[in-house]
This record gives C-alpha cells, structure tokens and sequence, in this order.
C-alpha cells in the first residue's frame, strides 16, 4: 500500500500502517473517507454529550478514539515513536499536563480573546502531536469544543477550507503554524476565524 501525504503531513511508521483496520484500503481517498465517516460519528457524540470536562489526558484520548477507532487499531493511544512534527514521544504526558495548566491559567485571568486562546490551544496541541496520525484533526476539533462548550464563542471557521487535501488553503493553515512555532500568532489567528 503507497499512500502519499500532503505537505505537512505526518507520515506513518510500517508498524502504523499495520494497525489500519479495513485491509481492503489501498488508496488516500478510500482512507480520507474512512476516516471522515467514523470523524462524524464522533461529531454525533460531542453534541449529544456537550463536553465540559476536556482539558486532560483521558478526554483527549477518548476523542481520538472516538474519531479514528473503525480505521486504526491504535486510535486514542499515544505515539510510541518519534515524528518530523511534535515533542519526543516520552514527552507527551508531560507536555500535554503542561499545555493543560496553561489554558485553564489562560481562560481563569482571560489572558487573551477567546480566539486567541483557542488558536494559542490549537498550535500547541498540534505541535505536541500526541498521536501516530490524526493530530490536525483532532486537534482542530478540540479548538472547536474549547470554543464551543467551555468559552461559549462561535465555531472557528478555519479559512472555510478543506485543510486534509493539499492545496492553497492547506498552504495557508500550515504556514500559519509555522509562524506560530516562530511564536509569531498573527496569521494563524487570521485564519482560524476566516
Ligand atoms: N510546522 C508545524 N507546526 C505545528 N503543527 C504543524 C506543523 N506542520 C503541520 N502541523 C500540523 O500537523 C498536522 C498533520 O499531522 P497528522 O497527524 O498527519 O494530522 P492529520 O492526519 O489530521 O492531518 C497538520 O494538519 C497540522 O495541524
Ligand atoms: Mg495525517
């Protein structure tokens, strides 16, 4: 099985690969769907439970596994291996404790707007990188729940764009981040809520 990965992507390790649940998969596409159908399941879920309690470990990993349990045997587990994106994978705990901390601190002495806060979130959520794959979209969907159920603010709208398939919205979202990871969060708050 090849699959090809848009920029920015975090490519899967073979012992990744051999976690993919429905064996019959051989291209992207087949997998993007996959992937988005089992992501809707957990959109189902999150408006039905409106999460209050999301700020740690256990509901993050359940998110994952939420949205990627039909496709990967390793959804909602941390990566046990090291990623061109994100801390070292022994980190993670510990990075994800700290960024925890971080944004209760945030929203308790209203450090910054509410998109600021989920921006700020996001990137270092992303740039933790908890998982062997799925972390974009996960981490994007956890922005939006900070929004929605704990800052009680409109949806980010994420330039309006498809950000899985390459393109110039995904160039966009990803230079973004990398301004961001230069601590520059201009241009990533302008997308988020564009
Ligand atoms: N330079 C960067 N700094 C921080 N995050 C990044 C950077 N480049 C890419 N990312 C994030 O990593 C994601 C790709 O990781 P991946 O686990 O493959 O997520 P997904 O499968 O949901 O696309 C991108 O969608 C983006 O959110
Ligand atoms: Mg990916």
């Amino acid at each position: 099985m090849e699959f090809n990965y848009p920029e920015g992507a975090t490519p899967l390790d073979p012992d990744e690969i051999e976690g993919l649940i429905p064996t019959h998969i051989t291209r992207r596409d087949e997998l993007d769907r996959w992937e988005q159908e089992n992501i809707n399941e957990a959109l189902a879920w999150i408006e039905e439970r409106r999460p209050k309690d999301i700020l740690n470990e256990r509901f993050m990993k359940q998110l994952h596994k939420r949205m990627f349990s039909n496709v990967w045997k390793w959804a909602g587990t941390f990566r046990k291996s090291d990623k061109n994106i994100g801390v070292s994978w022994y980190k993670i705990p510990i990075e994800l404790k700290l960024l925890c901390v971080d944004t209760e601190y945030w929203i308790e002495h209203q450090a910054f707007s509410e998109v600021e806060m989920a921006a700020r979130f996001h990137h270092r959520l992303v740039s933790i990188h908890l998982f062997p794959n799925g972390n974009g979209r996960h981490a994007r969907l956890m922005a939006d729940i900070l929004m929605q159920y704990i800052l009680n603010q409109p949806l980010l709208t994420w330039g309006k764009a498809n950000l899985i398939k390459s393109g110039d919205d995904r160039k966009k979202y990803i230079e973004a981040l990398k301004s961001a990871d230069n601590g520059e969060y201009e241009l990533l708050l302008q997308f988020v809520n564009s």
